[in-house]
């Protein structure tokens, strides 16, 4: 449900459309000129212009982000990674510390680890699940507090409510990454949280063929974030744009079935004979089951599992899979299947890897939109050949 009590499957084909369309289309089109004629005395970021994030298409789409996740504003971005850092150097200067989440996507944590320091930021990674840590960790400068709704690849759902309030009472901005829940099912704004932002090219775009991000908030600071955006020149596209408005108004369809062949699929492997742990939030047995269950509307289409039998059993369940792909990424409507610790986790120690629980068994599943029944079966399948 948005503000207005709509629900998210009537959001995500109205929200933000304009009534009527352009010459009456009922699609918005692709406006692909790079400049427009300018109105005497306007400024800067307010000409109209691709990289300035302000023609025709963009407002189009900004607008149909922001309803997606009930904000102000919204702006899209050139990938995830142009969202996560823009927000960052939006908000932080020299001098500033961040509080992150220690269970961040490897991108977002590398960018911490390769380049806070050169920008004069200091950060401390904390556990989100454990609020009585965040104080002794915050300083003076502390600006902001990043965390993400589910992590990668364990599925954790850290204490967000409590986040939210944290960063309320100490004056901090609350950022978290929406990717793997999706405004379908967890709602950052409403949870009290400052800024969401998503890497669209995930469940947003929905069909693995696009490469973008969307950061929602208040209309002023999502303004800063376009400034921001402005000067250091990660717009999208308007082909990549119109994509992922496409992709949006399926998103809650897609989301839905996804979150139902996760929990079909997590509750088969939970009894398998041939598979030692899955990690799912809706399932009981998850650590953060309980308070994710009231956090969240859906559970999301990712879990992850370890066969029996080690690394080599892990890879031979992907080699095995049918309908499957051996991939990383995820949010598409193919089921997707990949060893953390050989792709999205490679750049990281052993040790460091197993500490987090990122073991070299861990598999990866990012369940698409195939029947359920389809989807066990094939699972199935390959796990009768993975374990012989
Ligand atoms: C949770 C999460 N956040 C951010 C990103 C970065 O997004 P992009 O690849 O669109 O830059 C990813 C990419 O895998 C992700 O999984």
């Amino acid at each position: 449900m948005n503000g207005n009590g709509e629900s998210m499957d009537t959001v995500a084909v109205h929200g933000g459309e304009r009534r009527p369309g352009p010459d009456g289309s009922v699609v918005f089109p692709i406006y692909q000129g790079t400049v427009y004629e300018v109105e005497p005395g306007t400024g800067y970021h307010d000409l109209k212009y691709i990289r300035l994030n302000s023609t025709p298409s963009q407002d189009y789409l900004h607008d149909k982000l922001a309803a997606l996740e009930g904000a102000e504003a919204a702006v899209a971005t050139s990938s995830g990674m142009a969202a996560v850092t823009t927000i960052l150097l939006s908000l932080m200067r020299a001098g500033d510390h961040l509080l992150a989440s220690d269970c961040l996507y490897g991108g977002t944590h590398d960018f911490l680890t390769g380049h806070a320091a050169d920008l004069g930021w200091s950060y401390t990674f904390v556990d989100a699940g454990r609020p009585e840590t965040w104080e002794a960790a915050r300083t003076s400068r502390t600006r902001a507090f990043l965390v993400e709704t589910i992590t990668n690849p364990l599925m954790r759902v850290g204490a967000l409510d409590q986040v939210a309030d944290f960063g309320r009472r100490e004056g901090i901005v609350t950022v978290i990454d929406n990717t793997f829940a999706s405004p379908v099912n967890f709602r950052p704004l409403s949870a009290g949280f400052d800024v969401a932002f998503h890497s669209a090219t995930k469940y947003l775009g929905g069909h693995s063929d696009l490469v973008a991000g969307a950061v929602m908030g208040s209309a002023d600071l999502v303004e800063r974030v376009r400034k921001t955006l402005n000067h250091f020149g990660g717009a999208l596209d308007p082909h990549a744009g119109f994509l992922l408005a496409r992709g949006i108004k399926t998103l809650a369809l897609r989301v839905q079935a996804q979150n139902a062949n996760a929990l079909a699929l997590a509750r088969f492997l939970e009894d398998h004979p041939a598979v030692a742990a899955v990690n799912y939030p809706g399932l009981a047995s998850h650590p953060d089951h309980a308070h994710a269950a009231k956090l969240l509307s859906g559970f999301g289409g990712m879990l992850s599992l370890r066969p029996r039998g080690g690394e080599r059993a892990a890879q031979a369940l992907l080699d095995a899979m049918t309908l499957a792909y051996a991939a990383p990424s995820l949010g598409g409507v193919e089921t997707l299947i990949t060893r953390p610790a050989a792709t999205s986790h490679a750049g990281m120690s052993a040790e460091d890897r197993d500490r987090l629980g990122i073991t070299a068994d861990l598999v990866r599943v990012s369940c698409g939109i195939e029947g359920a029944q389809d989807l066990v079966g094939d699972f199935a399948q390959a796990l009768e050949k993975a374990s012989t």
